[in-house]
């Protein structure tokens, strides 16, 4: 049995499990935790019995909307969110691959509009896993090895 916890345990706040590690800086990304001014904690490469290794991010004082959230399944297709309250895991969701995605990926396309002038991209998830995603403007279908976080 483990004396201590890695990362330490919150009062109040979200705890996202089970990220894979090279998604870490991926998923702190496209949450903009970096924008955060609350109390950010992660551990990477910790040892995981599903996983191997994983990685694990807590934000104090924070709860997230469902799609505000499901954007990280991109990168973390089996993160695992904990919301804490008074240091208790008051409930557990998975997250979910959104239909639409607007922001956060590159569209694959170089002679797309989006790489050639300042307009966000926007893709329509054709599949999960792995993810396909098809462009709005250019049509073209950018997949999970292509792809690229803004
Ligand atoms: N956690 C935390 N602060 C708390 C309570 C829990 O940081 N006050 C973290 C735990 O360290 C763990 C996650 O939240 O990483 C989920 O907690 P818990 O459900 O107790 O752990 P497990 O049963 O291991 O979770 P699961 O099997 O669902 O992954
Ligand atoms: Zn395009």
């Amino acid at each position: 049995m483990e004396k201590h916890l890695k990362v330490s345990a919150i009062k109040d706040g979200t705890v996202i499990d089970h990220i894979p590690t090279k998604a870490l800086f991926k998923v702190i990304k496209i949450l903009k935790l970096e924008e955060c001014s609350q109390m950010v904690t992660f551990g990477n490469n910790l040892d995981s019995k599903a996983m191997g290794t994983k990685a694990i991010i807590k934000i104090a004082n924070r709860f997230f909307a469902d799609e505000e959230v499901n954007k990280i399944a991109l990168v973390a297709p089996h993160a695992k969110l904990n919301t804490i309250r008074d240091y208790e895991v008051i409930e557990k969701r998975v997250v979910e691959t959104p239909s639409e995605i607007r922001g956060i990926v590159k569209c694959f396309n170089p002679s797309c509009i989006t790489n050639a002038e300042n307009i966000p991209t926007r893709f329509d998830v054709l599949s999960d896993k792995p993810i396909a995603m098809k462009c709005f403007y250019c049509e073209k279908i950018t997949n999970e090895n292509e792809m690229a976080i803004f």
